[in-house]
């Protein structure tokens, strides 16, 4: 049985907070989430933070939120998609952590994020290439985690199945 956290990291819709929820039932483990974190303290949206404050204010905020939950034991940490980005956070949270990373495609990203939340970094006329550019940026950090989860076109019970069976191994 694993016994470090569990670290949700992907993509923006890959769904890390949907199956970071079910997680929560399935292994009876704390849940931390990045956003709703930052949103709590803020008193204000994720979006709104982005257009109130601007995106480094933003970062900050996150890299902030990571030191406090990185070093927690046992938990499960859904963390926004661009946490990872930030070497600092990379490492606190793989000190502590085992990574997974929900891989999906852009379509099925972009699938899921037409029907979510507001995401300031999408909000422009071509998300689907706005996508493709971010994954193509960030794919190599992502494939840092320790397991990589395939949750393309995967119900949400599907890919938490996966993660369980790897962490009761
Ligand atoms: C971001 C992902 C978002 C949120 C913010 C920035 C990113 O979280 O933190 O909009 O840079 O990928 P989700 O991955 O939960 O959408």
């Amino acid at each position: 049985m694993l016994t470090k956290n569990i670290v949700l990291i992907g993509f923006m819709g890959c769904g890390k907070s949907k199956v970071s929820r079910v997680l929560v039932d399935r292994l009876g483990r704390e849940r931390f989430s990045t956003d709703k974190i930052i949103e709590k303290k803020e008193g204000r949206t994720i979006a709104t933070i982005f257009k109130e404050a601007g995106e480094p204010y933003f970062r900050k905020l996150e890299e902030e939120v990571v030191a406090e939950v990185a070093g927690k034991e046992n938990v499960i940490i859904d963390c926004g998609g661009g946490v990872v980005l930030n070497p600092k956070n990379l490492a606190a949270l793989q000190k502590h952590g085992c990574l997974f990373y929900l891989k999906a495609s852009p379509e099925s990203l972009l699938a899921n994020i037409k029907v979510g939340k507001p995401r300031p970094l999408l909000q422009v006329a071509d998300p689907l290439s706005k996508i493709h550019e971010l994954l193509n940026a960030r794919r190599s950090v992502y494939e840092q985690a320790d397991f990589t989860i395939d949750a393309d076109f995967k119900t949400i019970p599907q890919v938490a199945d996966q993660i369980v069976k790897i962490v009761r191994q």
